[in-house]
């Protein structure tokens, strides 16, 4: 072995043997066996000066070496936030919020503006005064404790001054360095002959981040206060009120921030903030606009994971021309195949850019790009590079979009969309259970941080075991042989033990994030979410899954006929269920246009007759398109798989999309092998339903009409908070419908089903009881 794979080897052991120290508590080397590998490694290091490598575990002695973090879960999530990009961005955001609170447009309404700074979100606990805990954001709702290391900081304050602080109080705000210090750590860098940081924000992460404070201490971390998580009593009632208490606390809260009246003022200062920029001396990448109000803040609630009452107003993208030097086609998790310009490297905003996505083949026509084209590109945050539009065209060849996998050679399709009928203008590799790209990709997805998070599994161990034939689907990660992969390069007895642990770890699984976890399109966090508590059992879910598929197929094959859309579909399907298709089933191919249109169907008129007609014969030849047509209908308005498949639709953000998505996944029988083998390993676990403790949890409400004290959102959002489902219509499952005036045929139907009905008053007293 050389010297340079030694060393990274007895690195890893001695750090992997320092975690279960003194982190699990579980030693697995003896003292003396511990000795020998620190004196190897000092020995090798003394020998090859030049192998040192920074985070070398020589490097951290005196340090006690607390292994990772320890985690903490946010008790209020840590969320991001919605982007603008445009001033017609911030006037809708404006008038989204004011809509979503019934108020008229022209209703005064403050907002605050202040810089969004470029660096990492931290929370700091506070109880009595005190500093208790700091915590990096994490996923959102858990997040590293980095006590320690922010407690190193001296704008984080280990007392707070004054006395008018709630008993707990957790401030949040952004970590950052700023231009001066950053550039003093890189000459730092240089002369000590290590590589310079790459911007910033990188920096700070880094400092954070260490795994010894004393380190982090040494680094010039500054942290700008901007707003809290819990809090035992509220802190103003109004944000900028917030902020200044913040400051009276001991807080840096930043200088630039300013109350506006409206949406005019708001980009006025957005502008000059821009125009400020360079001189600010830390990076900012945006404005943020909150609603001062609190008690508005608290009616607007968030959905999903970003607030409702606040923006950020993105700085404009930066642009830059360079050539296109090839295009290749990637292949994504869902099979997608995304084509990719290979460019010759630029620097845009101080990052050095060599990809840009085309999109699809729809994509590269419009732009008309060629390989040797000279392009303008643009880089927008952390948001993957675009072309623009082309420069200087090149004499060479149109890109031809291959109908094959570039990777496995399968036929790659275009899909038929659910809501229109149309072609996707993605191709997607049909391969998707062998097709390495795909399985590689799903299996990095399957292991990642928001899904099953598995500690010493990241993307290059799951690229090696890939190949090595170990891993081909995710039910494999249970089946592992630890002895053959602590003899593989790079491992050793000790990490692999890690590693078998951390999936060991991994046996049961919530239903959210369990369903999030197989990767399947439209299914993100917050779709899986709404449909994990909608269902709260696995099982449930399935079954009506497989019911739902049974509607979709006859669904899609009206859905495909020119000039049908979903909702003439499900004119044809209610009318085919109160009514006399018996007439229908037995006529003549000759006399079928002329006895469907005789129906007088709503909508349904002579010319789609007939392109009804034309579908189902041109797969028939001369049987019976009537007997055909009626069986696709009969089977496709039938109750309860159609009624499973709408159930799933109308969760709210799934949709016909989602529901399509998560049909075609079950539909495949490789998918539910799959899901089989690895259900022998985890256990899905059940939602608690969700707290009794309101009249409404569990309910299903629905409601229509004109509300008039609230939005409709609003009225949504607030029967969601106190725990139930909204629905889009009635049924034998609704519990209330909630009527407006202008109410009609769902209040004629629920009075029908004897459904309770509440006017939008009653109902407020009745929730607020
Ligand atoms: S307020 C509920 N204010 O931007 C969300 N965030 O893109 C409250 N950020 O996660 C966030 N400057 O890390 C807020 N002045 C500012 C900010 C700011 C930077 C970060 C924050 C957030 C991210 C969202």
């Amino acid at each position: 072995m050389s010297p340079e794979k030694r060393i990274a080897w007895l690195s890893q052991e001695i750090r992997a043997a320092d975690a279960l120290y003194y982190q699990d508590d579980n030693p697995v080397l003896t003292d003396a066996d511990y000795d020998a590998l620190r004196k190897e490694l000092i020995a090798l290091e003394t020998e090859h000066p030049h192998l040192i490598r920074k985070d070398s575990p020589t490097q951290s002695v005196g340090a006690k070496p607390s292994g990772k973090f320890g985690k903490i879960k946010h008790s209020v999530p840590m969320l991001s936030l919605d982007n603008a990009f445009s001033d017609e961005d911030v006037s809708d955001f404006v008038a989204r919020v004011k809509r979503f609170l019934s108020l008229p447009e022209t209703t005064p309404m403050s907002f605050t503006a202040e810089p969004k700074i470029d660096g990492l979100s931290a929370a700091l606990r506070y109880e009595k005064g005190q500093l208790v805990s700091g915590a990096t954001r994490g996923d959102g709702q858990v997040g590293e404790d980095v006590t320690a290391n922010l407690s190193t900081l001296d704008t984080v304050p280990k007392t707070l001054s004054g006395s008018d602080w709630p008993d707990v109080l957790e401030i949040r705000g952004e970590v950052y360095i700023d231009h001066a210090d950053f550039e003093t750590m890189n000459a730092a860098q240089l002369a000590a002959g290590k590589s310079e940081y790459k911007n910033p924000r990188n920096a700070a992460a880094g400092s954070l981040r260490q795994i010894d404070p004393s380190i982090t201490a040494q680094r010039p971390l500054k942290f700008f206060a901007y707003t809290w998580g819990e809090v035992s009593a509220p802190l103003s009632e109004t944000q900028i009120g917030a902020v200044e208490k913040m400051a009276e606390w001991g807080f840096s809260v930043n200088p630039q921030m300013r109350r506006h009246d409206g949406p005019k003022e708001m980009v006025a200062h957005y502008t000059e903030i821009l125009n400020a920029r360079a001189g600010l001396g830390y990076d900012i990448d945006g404005v943020v606009y909150k609603v001062d109000e609190l008690a508005l803040q608290d009616r607007l609630g968030f959905v999903s994971r970003a607030p409702r009452w606040a923006i950020a107003h993105k700085f404009p993208a930066e642009k830059a021309i360079t050539t296109i030097e090839s295009i290749d086609i990637q292949v994504g998790r869902t099979g997608s195949l995304t084509p990719v310009a290979r460019l010759a490297p630029i620097t845009v905003g101080g990052v050095v850019v060599s990809n840009a996505t085309l999109h699809n083949a729809d994509e590269i026509e419009r732009l008309g790009v060629k390989v040797g084209d000279s392009v303008e590109i643009q880089r927008a945050g952390d948001v993957i590079p675009q072309v623009l539009r082309v420069v200087e065209a090149s004499t060479g060849e149109l890109f031809e979009f291959p109908e094959n996998c570039p990777d496995c050679g399968a036929e790659a399709l275009r899909e038929i969309d659910e809501n229109t009928g149309k072609q996707d203008v993605v191709r997607r590799c049909t391969n998707e259970m062998s097709c390495p790209s795909q399985v590689i990709a799903k299996l990095k997805h399957f292991v990642s941080r928001r899904a099953f998070d598995i500690d010493g599994l990241g993307e290059k161990q799951i690229e090696m075991f890939h190949s090595l034939g170990w891993l081909k689907d995710a039910s494999d990660v249970y089946t592992l042989n630890y002895e053959d992969i602590s003899k593989l390069d790079g491992f050793g007895e000790i990490s692999s033990k890690n590693l078998k642990a951390s999936i060991q770890s991994r046996r049961e699984m919530p239903f959210d994030k369990f369903l999030y976890s197989l990767g399947i399109r439209h299914i993100g966090q917050g779709n899986a979410k709404l449909i994990a508590s909608h269902f709260l059992e696995w099982d449930k879910f399935v079954e009506s899954i497989m019911l739902a598929k049974e509607h979709r197929a006859h669904y899609l094959r009206l859905l495909s006929i020119d000039g049908v859309g979903p909702i003439l579909t499900d004119r044809i399907f209610d009318f085919f269920k109160s009514s006399q298709f018996e007439l229908l089933k037995k006529v003549k191919n000759e006399e079928f246009v002329d006895k469907l249109n005789s129906f007088k169907i709503d909508r349904v008129s002579c010319s789609i007759c007939r392109k009804i007609y034309e579908s189902f014969s041109k797969e028939l030849f001369n049987q019976s398109v009537a007997h055909t047509f009626c069986q696709t209908v009969e089977k496709g308005a039938s109750d309860g798989p159609r009624k499973s498949y709408s159930e799933l639709a109308s969760i709210d953000g799934v949709g016909k999309e989602g529901t399509g998505a998560l049909v075609g996944f079950f539909s495949r029988s490789s998918n539910l092998m799959v899901l089989a083998k690895l259900q022998k390993h985890v256990r899905v676990l059940s939602l608690e339903k969700p707290s009794e403790d309101s009249k409404i949890s569990g309910k299903t409400v629905v409601f229509t009409g004109k509300l008039e004290l609230f939005s409709r959102d609003e009225a949504k959002a607030r029967a969601q908070a106190l725990g139930a489902k909204v629905a889009g219509s009635v049924s034998k499952k609704t519990d209330y419908l909630v009527a407006g005036p202008g109410a009609g045929s769902k209040l004629k139907k629920a009075k029908e089903l004897g459904v309770h009905v509440f006017e939008e008053e009653d109902w407020l007293s009745f929730i607020e009881e």
